[in-house]
């Protein structure tokens, strides 16, 4: 029998133990031995709760035990989970993680102590909540050079885009929404300002480099200035508008942000909608591949957790390879980067916006007081110098 330990009992550490519950023959069976919660450590008590008696309080009692050989920690945030995650590891007990925030500032020192000790940290639901995207990059792709990586990977903005879109409401309106049914974090800025999403391109950035892609270099936008009158140009373009989050390597040169760009009916993305995530990988030999799921929610989360622990229970004091260094890599910032841009401008700025930008696109949506276009291709140095010269209401990038 193999004893684990769940550390946070909220909604993922919730759903990590109704998962091993619910689906205890199937995990007892693909992880060849059976799985036991032995202990979860919250600050609370649970009376009344199935588990009420496995509540424990102090952590030294589950890094303490030699029976504990794996432990899910869901708690989230970087204090107290990385010193809990580093003393588990260096006691040689693997660590199961759903936690974004640790991986992408600690992950590569959080591997190398795992391997240290002989035993694994995996982060399988940190990206996409349930959709396997880690280990897919890890195991299954590794006969490729992985050269883009473009996704949605944040379950509460494109559920507030995709009912933008369908509803024609308004931003906060949606927000409150998506709060009320738990989707966005305790503080909804990391959702909508797009650091959550910048945090888990960097988790997939550095595995597709192989060395540290640091997220606080990561150019990134959110969603909060996306309005009702941006969807209604939308869809007059036969267009939608989604947070997306893309890495790419061109000529040697390594592009990474998060931002919301307009992208056509034909792009793959266009038909992830609501709590879905979807990342779109491009391979040298393969070409495109794409991975699809629910990226939030308690138990599409969980299941991901789950899966690393049977991964875990399978390599019990073996070491599961994972390729992220600690050498930084140094990104390439977005000035140079080219496409085209959906541009808003109010009326009494058409002529000006005409002589500046030369050749546009005029775009036809009936807004009073404004005149809107598309630019061509030009570098977001180019536009930004233009846009500033003529006033502008609003862009939107382009993503072909
Ligand atoms: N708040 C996150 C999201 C949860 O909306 O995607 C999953 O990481």
């Amino acid at each position: 029998m193999i004893q684990v330990a769940v550390l946070g009992y909220g909604t993922v550490g919730s759903g990590v133990v109704e998962v091993i519950e619910k689906n205890k023959e199937e995990i007892n069976k693909k992880s060849g031995e059976q799985l036991n919660i032995k202990y979860i450590l919250d600050l609370r008590d649970f009376p009344g709760d199935p588990y009420e008696d496995k509540v424990v309080h102090d952590v030294d009692q589950i890094l303490n035990d030699p029976e504990i050989k794996i432990i899910c920690e869901t708690m989230g945030g970087l204090k107290p989970a990385y010193d809990f995650t580093r003393r588990a590891l260096l006691a040689g007990k693997s660590v199961c993680t759903s936690n974004k925030e640790l991986v992408a500032v600690h992950g590569p020192e959080l591997i190398r102590v795992a391997h240290d000790n002989k035993c694994n940290y995996l982060f399988e639901a940190s990206v996409g909540g349930g959709i396997p995207i880690i280990r897919p990059l890890n195991y299954s792709l590794t006969a490729e050079k992985i050269d883009a990586i473009t996704g949605i990977l944040n379950g509460t903005t494109n559920y507030i885009l995709s009912k933008m879109e369908k509803e024609g409401a308004d931003f906060e309106e949606v927000l409150k929404e998506a709060q009320e049914k738990g989707y966005a974090e305790r503080n909804p800025e990391a959702d909508v300002e797009g650091y959550d999403a910048c945090r888990k391109i960097a988790i997939l950035s550095s595995l597709m480099t192989g060395k540290n892609v640091k997220y606080d270099d990561i150019y990134t936008e959110g969603i909060t200035r996306i309005t009702s009158t941006d969807f209604i140009y939308a869809h007059a373009m036969g267009k939608t508008i989604k947070l997306l989050a893309q890495s790419k390597e061109v000529d040697d040169n390594f592009y990474a942000m998060v931002a919301p760009f307009m992208i056509s009916k034909s792009h793959p993305l266009y038909m992830v909608n609501d709590v879905f995530n979807a990342v779109c990988v491009h391979g040298n030999m393969l070409g495109d591949s794409m991975y699809y799921g629910k990226g939030a929610g308690k138990l599409p989360t969980a299941s991901a957790v789950v899966s690393d622990v049977v991964d875990c229970a399978r390599h019990i004091g073996k070491v599961i390879m994972c390729f992220w260094d600690d050498e930084d890599v140094a990104l390439t910032g977005i000035e140079e980067a080219k496409r085209s841009f959906f541009v808003r401008v109010s009326s009494d700025r058409e002529r000006k916006a005409i002589d500046v930008f030369e050749s546009l696109r005029v775009i036809e949506a009936d807004v009073p007081g404004e005149f809107a276009f598309v630019t061509d291709v030009m570098s977001e140095k180019e536009f930004n110098k233009k846009a500033e010269e003529v006033g502008i209401i609003s862009r939107i990038r382009i993503e072909e």
